[in-house]
């Protein structure tokens, strides 16, 4: 089961490149900048990070962020992340990043999408891994600061494939960004939420119907509501899931009470995803080990998900075969179980 989990060929399709910030390399990006650091050491912020609930968990992170300043510290930080998907069999991946988090401490929009765009390409070259980039609107600001945002980005339509909204969810529903998504889908950009982590059915209706979004990020919370979940599973609309996040923000109690295996059961198109793994204890394979273990999914339903990584990303149909065959290839010339 390791074999198949860490070996077979895969996409990451939720990923917040500022949670990839690992403890050591904040504190050394911190230093490099002359800052005070957000932490004393490793050890320090590793025990910071037992969160209570999502917003405990982005209290934090926004702290974390506040260390990256310049282009090399966002190119830093992307390059170390595609390593480590490159190590742990990701063939394509589309990273989420929230430029509000910087703009709003002085860092210029450029320096953000140079660092991490200047990296995705030398990335893609060096590891042969394909990337596309989502933009996300912070939620927990307002519609017209995300608007402002939207403008910024729309000189580098190019560099960005999508948008996505993120941050607090509770109390900053979908709806209040309907403009904003109306506009972003008219400039021709791809669109996702996250919606249904903490909040109810009620707001992926609303991702759905009101953002007309073609992914949900997380979507666990759709399972309260049938007729829900009959139009996701009517539309194969994707959830991209991300079970240890889930567990360490309180989402679901333990692991065993995650509700995935029932998700894919029910013919919904689930993902496994990392989510924050710097904050969240494991990336993309950790995810998949933990909840295979947790809910003992069968070799066929780790199959089911890799595959559908490639179903749910944003890469065109011909890409999407060629991944797929690939995958079908591994599997023929390693039969693991
Ligand atoms: N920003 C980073 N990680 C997030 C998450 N899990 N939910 C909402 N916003 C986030
Ligand atoms: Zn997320």
């Amino acid at each position: 089961m390791k074999t198949l989990i860490t070996g077979i060929p895969k996409a990451e399709l939720h990923l917040h490149i500022e949670g990839t910030l690992e403890p050591a390399m904040m504190l050394s990006i911190g230093k490099r900048n002359g800052l005070a650091l957000p932490f004393p050491d490793v050890e320090t912020a590793q025990k910071a990070y037992d969160f209570e609930d999502l917003q405990s968990f982005l209290d934090i992170y926004y702290k974390g962020a506040s260390v990256l300043l310049h282009e090399q510290d966002f190119y830093d930080l992307t390059m170390a992340y595609l390593k480590k998907a490159v190590s742990q069999n990701v063939r394509h991946t589309e990273i989420f990043f929230d430029p509000q988090t910087h703009t709003s401490r002085g860092v210029a929009f450029e320096t953000v999408l140079d660092g991490i765009t200047n990296a995705l390409r030398d990335g893609e070259k060096t590891f042969g891994i394909s990337t596309k980039l989502i933009m996300c609107i912070l939620r927990h600001l307002s519609e017209k600061e995300g608007l402002e945002t939207l403008e910024r980005s729309l000189d580098y339509r190019d560099r960005i494939a999508g948008i996505g909204l993120d941050s607090s969810e509770t109390g900053n529903p979908p709806e209040k960004f309907a403009e904003l998504y109306e506009r972003a889908r008219g400039a021709g950009f791809l669109t996702v939420a996250h919606a249904g982590e903490e909040g109810h059915a009620d707001y992926i209706w609303q991702a759905l119907k009101t953002l007309h979004v073609r992914r949900i990020d997380h979507g666990v919370h759709c399972m309260e509501d049938d007729t829900l979940v009959e139009e996701l599973v009517r539309q194969q609309i994707p959830l991209t899931v991300c079970p240890l996040s889930n567990i360490k923000l309180h989402v679901f109690a333990s692991m065993r009470d995650h509700n995935l295996k029932t998700m894919l059961r029910r013919g919904l198109l689930v993902t496994v995803n990392s989510d924050d793994p710097a904050y969240f204890g494991g990336y993309v394979n950790e995810n998949y080990l933990a909840v295979q273990k947790a809910l003992r999914l069968e070799p066929g339903e780790i199959v089911t998900l890799a595959k559908n990584s490639f179903r749910a990303s944003f890469l065109p149909e011909e890409q999407k075969k060629l991944r797929l065959l690939e995958m079908e290839r591994w599997i023929s010339k390693h039969n693991p179980t």
